[in-house]
């Protein structure tokens, strides 16, 4: 996280361990959730692999992603709003453009509730949207060993850790309490007024 300044992400109160605005209804996670979040990843994180990250938004925990994942990897960015992704692109070009063109980021715009498929399957996916279920589309696109890292449930949330082992079976774990914006479709956030 040292590597990639938050101040090329958000324009208020960069540095505050706090979400921040950033448009669209959208907000920059606390630096405290993308610490947890890369932790909790970094063994699917290392040099040469690959990674989804679903609500790219600001693109900050992208671009972290891509700093582990070093040359060889590639992290895979999506959001469902282009204005985002458009800015998302300018943030990590500020500093660190030569990511985009080499490939090791790629930001596009779809709905993360599919994945993306064209680059699976994933050694690990992020989420940074709460699912209202099991987020099986995501799960399919996992490598066996693969992890995936979700906010999930509706009025009660938790991050789930889902573990998919070399046979093909997923190990679930309930980790922490959280309140994250859902997953949802482009017409409800831009006018739910965050
Ligand atoms: C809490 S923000 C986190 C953004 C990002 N991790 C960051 O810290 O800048 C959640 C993001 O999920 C995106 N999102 C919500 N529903 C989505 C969907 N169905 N597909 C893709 N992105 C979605 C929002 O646009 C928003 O950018």
């Amino acid at each position: 996280m040292k590597a990639v300044d938050r101040r090329d992400y958000s324009r208020q109160y960069p540095y505050e361990d706090s979400p921040q605005s950033i448009g669209y209804g959208a907000t920059i996670s606390a630096p405290h959730m993308h610490a947890y979040a890369l932790e909790n990843l970094q063994g699917y994180l290392k040099p040469g692999m690959r990674a989804l990250d679903v609500g790219s938004g600001s693109g900050y925990l992208t671009a972290c992603m891509a700093k582990m994942v070093g040359k060889e990897g590639r992290v895979v960015g999506i959001d469902h709003i282009d204005g985002l992704v458009e800015a998302s692109i300018r943030n990590v070009s500020k500093n660190d453009k030569e990511l985009l063109d080499n490939g090791n980021i790629k930001l596009v715009v779809g709905d993360g509730r599919e994945g993306y498929v064209e680059d699976a399957p994933y050694d690990c996916i992020h989420v940074g949207a709460a699912a209202a279920g099991r987020p099986e589309k995501l799960l399919s696109q996992l490598k066996a060993p693969g992890r995936l890292f979700a906010p999930v449930g509706e009025s009660q949330q938790s991050i789930m850790v889902y573990d998919k082992k070399e046979d093909g079976t997923i190990a679930e774990k309930k980790w922490l309490s959280v309140m994250y914006v859902p997953l949802t479709d482009p017409e409800f956030q831009l006018t739910r007024g965050l």
